[in-house]
């Protein structure tokens, strides 16, 4: 049973950013995994997601995305979460911020349990290069929300976007920095801007849809 947010909010800011015992907490089911996308990003991954076969998602954090995503996919489908709950980088979280691997997997497991149908979950908690290099087979959607520094987010895409299949989507949080009423990181801006945007956008790619952060990217079929 989660704790009423009136009693949350009394927590001081140095316990509720405390990865261990956020991961208690988040683990336990005391308190909801911490949110970093709008409601309206939520939606569009949603909208995204439904339908797909296989999903991978780049940086899971506490579950908050990966819940939206397991919520709207279906028996046949395959979730893929890849985070190796560190932040090597430094540009993927605000700092002294970190969830634990155990609560997170804890936060999936028990919302499979709940739910009358969903995705096979399958974890893979080391970094999205290790995984990318190793990856085979085809993919439907690729969500990057993960090492947000400019070098990591292009790795990210240069490994993954080889398995997208057409009519699949690659999906960028953060990387609306540069458009009017956007918002976002410098790293996952100057990728997206630097392949879809400008005078020579990546050609067999286009723009599907664009919400507060959120840019996806669709193979043409
Ligand atoms: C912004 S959070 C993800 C938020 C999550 N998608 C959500 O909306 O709930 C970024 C996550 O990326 C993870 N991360 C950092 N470097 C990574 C890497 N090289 N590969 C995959 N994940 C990484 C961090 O551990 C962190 O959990």
């Amino acid at each position: 049973m989660p704790l009423p947010k009136a009693v949350r909010r009394l927590t001081p800011d140095r316990l509720r950013d405390d990865p261990r015992l956020r991961g208690l907490a988040v683990g336990a089911g005391l308190i909801p995994p911490r949110a970093l996308h709008s409601p309206a990003e939520a939606a569009a991954i949603a909208r995204l997601a439904a339908g797909r076969r296989r999903v991978v998602e780049i940086g899971v954090y506490e579950g908050a995305s990966a819940l939206v995503l397991a919520g709207v996919l279906g028996d046949d489908a395959d979730l893929h979460l890849v985070d190796p709950f560190v932040d090597a980088s430094g540009y993927a979280l605000p700092p002294g911020w970190g969830a634990m691997a155990g609560a997170t997997q804890r936060v999936l497991a028990r919302a499979g349990r709940r739910a009358a149908s969903g995705p096979r979950v399958h974890w893979h908690v080391a970094p999205s290069d290790a995984v990318g290099r190793a990856w085979q087979g085809p993919v439907d959607l690729v969500f990057v929300d993960g090492d947000h520094s400019e070098e990591g987010c292009r790795l990210d895409w240069e490994l993954w976007h080889p398995h997208v299949v057409p009519g699949g989507v690659v999906a960028f949080h953060d990387a609306r920095a540069s458009q009017p009423g956007g918002d976002g990181g410098p790293g996952p801006t100057a990728v997206v801007d630097g392949l879809f945007r400008g005078a020579a956008p990546l050609a067999g790619w286009t723009i599907v849809d664009e919400t507060d952060r959120l840019v996806a990217v669709e193979l043409v079929r």
